[in-house]
């Protein structure tokens, strides 16, 4: 965010994790107005959308410690981006807020979710502000990372990749059973990390876009689509293999082929 940006007028929203305000207090990250007025450097290019932006950095709350005890977070900000929210009489809402509030919700739903220590959003003049902080996930590897063998990382073997499909379809259909739909369910958005008696664990992040819509079938189709068109490297058979671990089946009902067959990014059945 810009200098100009900085003057938060109104506090809308403010919830931190007891355990680790200490910790963010220390690191400067629990007051809204030097959040605001500080400037990051990015993890990714802020997205921007019809005049907002919405931008995610890396920062280590103890840099001076060694690195062994170093704590670090993701922080979300945005300016101006919302959406219209249905249960809200299409009023714009910011889409932070919908993540706060979606994230907590799949902790009840989900065996990992991502752990949130800090919420806050502002009004500044006409603009309005949120930041998001999650604790870093650094006991999971990316699964997009894993896939393109980037960052050191080797693709898993045949074996092990269907078995981590396994996981996350289950991850998926969880989700989806529960009534909510994630919009966003890719690789870069997956985290992956080994459990017990070599079974792997899964934890998504992004629940920006994530929401509840009451048809089945639309839950099913986008974030099954979404999954097969964004996650590198996997081929048709690979995808079979997730679609039939979501669906929990040997071989596809005519039910389930109507609705594959809508999916972009199937394979052939
Ligand atoms: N808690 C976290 N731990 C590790 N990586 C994270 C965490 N939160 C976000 N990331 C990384 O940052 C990227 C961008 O975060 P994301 O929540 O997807 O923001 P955006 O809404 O801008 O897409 C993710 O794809 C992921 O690689
Ligand atoms: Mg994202």
């Amino acid at each position: 965010m810009e200098p100009e940006d900085d003057i938060v007028s109104k506090v809308k929203k403010y919830w931190i994790s007891q355990k680790w305000k200490p910790l963010l207090v220390r690191a400067g990250l629990a007051d809204l107005k030097s959040v605001a007025s500080r400037e990051f450097d990015w993890f990714e290019e802020p997205n921007k959308r019809r005049g907002g932006r919405s931008g995610v950095c890396r920062i280590v709350l103890n840099p001076d410690s060694p690195a062994k005890d170093q704590r670090a977070v993701f922080l979300k900000i945005q300016k101006n981006y919302s959406y219209r929210a249905p249960n809200k009489l299409f009023r714009r809402q910011l889409t932070f807020l919908r993540e706060f509030e979606a994230t907590r919700q799949a902790a009840d739903i989900l065996p990992y979710t991502p752990e949130i220590l800090l919420f806050g959003s502002w009004k500044s003049g006409p603009d309005a502000g949120a930041v998001l902080i999650t604790k870093e996930l650094s006991t999971w590897t990316s699964f997009s990372d894993l896939m393109q063998g980037i960052k050191g990382l080797v693709p898993p073997d045949k074996s092990t990749l269907l078995k981590i499909l396994e996981a996350i379809a289950e991850t998926s259909r969880r989700l989806n059973n529960a009534g909510w739909v994630h919009m966003g369910f890719s690789a870069k958005h997956i985290f992956v990390r080994l459990g017990p008696e070599s079974s792997f664990e899964i934890c998504v992040v992004d629940f920006e876009k994530c929401r509840k819509h009451f048809r089945p079938g639309y839950r099913t189709l986008k974030d099954c689509s979404h999954f097969m068109r964004h996650t590198p490297r996997l081929s048709d058979e690979h995808k079979r293999h997730y679609l039939k671990s979501y669906f929990q089946t040997r071989s596809f009902s005519p039910a389930q082929k109507r609705l594959i067959k809508k999916m972009p990014g199937a394979p052939a059945i």
